[in-house]
């Protein structure tokens, strides 16, 4: 079988973020437990991963659990809390050999021992590596991010490390999970569903949407190239005129 390739390289979004979804679905379809939708769509991620590495995609962020997920029952619960922590574990030594930082973003509450201990590990362990940055949304909820963010100015107004007058849109970026990372060039979300469920809600304000109907586990590099083509097709104006 002939192997897709990206057709060029011009235009390729520094910042891509995904809403990794359809995996309880794509079992389903199969006759298979939810269970192994999120196993196959694991093995997905590190695709993903690899093929952005590949393109020149400085950040990836992934959307792998919402603060909203805890709805779910406890079995699956406790299933994707494993599969994150297998995941970490299965590539760390490429992780490093491809010097890839890894930063997790969301809250610490709730979340088990094993994988908040490997959440900062991990972080620790890439700090200093810059080829690509992949991000992992766990536990994440963009309204809790805001919540988090005006708590953060308030509290250094308070105690006069900032004037009130001086916040401004930077202000509020170095306050976010998301500090030091630029803007989302691209969000893809996979599985039909056209909404952001609380996802990046200030990060995404001029990103280019980009929704299929394939679901997580099928959405393999093939299909994100497809993704990054249309991307290369859009004409960003940021309010401006086209040249
Ligand atoms: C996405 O797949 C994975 C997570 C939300 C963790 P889903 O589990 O939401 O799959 P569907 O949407 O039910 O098919
Ligand atoms: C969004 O998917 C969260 C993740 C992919 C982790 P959901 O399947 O939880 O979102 P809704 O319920 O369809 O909005
Ligand atoms: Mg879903």
């Amino acid at each position: 079988m002939k192997k897709r390739k990206l057709k060029n390289f011009n235009n390729i979004p520094n910042h891509v973020a995904v809403i990794m979804d359809g995996n309880g679905r794509w079992a389903e379809k199969r006759g298979l437990k939810r269970n192994m939708g999120h196993r196959k769509g694991a093995d997905r991620l590190y695709e993903i991963l690899m093929a952005s590495l590949e393109v020149g995609v400085k950040v990836l962020t992934v959307y792998a659990f919402s603060v909203e997920n805890w709805k779910r029952p406890q079995a699956e619960v406790d299933y994707l809390m494993t599969e994150a922590t297998n995941f970490l574990k299965k590539h760390e030594s490429d992780i490093i050999s491809k010097e890839i930082r890894v930063i997790v973003i969301g809250e610490d509450d709730r979340i088990p021992d094993y994988l908040r201990e490997k959440k900062y590990y991990y972080m620790d362990l890439t700090k200093d590596y810059n080829k690509m940055t992949f991000v992992i949304a766990l536990n994440y909820g963009s309204h809790q991010e805001l919540v988090q963010m005006v708590k953060k100015i308030s509290e250094k107004v308070k105690t006069n490390e900032i004037d009130i007058n001086d916040i401004n849109e930077q202000t509020v970026e170095e306050n976010l999970y998301t500090k030091g990372l630029p803007p989302v060039d691209l969000m893809i979300r996979t599985s039909g569903e056209i909404r952001v469920s609380n996802f990046l809600l200030w990060q995404l304000s001029y990103a280019e949407m980009y929704f299929t109907k394939v679901l997580w586990p099928d959405f393999n590099k093939k299909e994100y190239y497809k993704a990054l083509e249309e991307y290369q097709l859009r004409q960003r104006r940021f309010g401006g005129l086209t040249k």
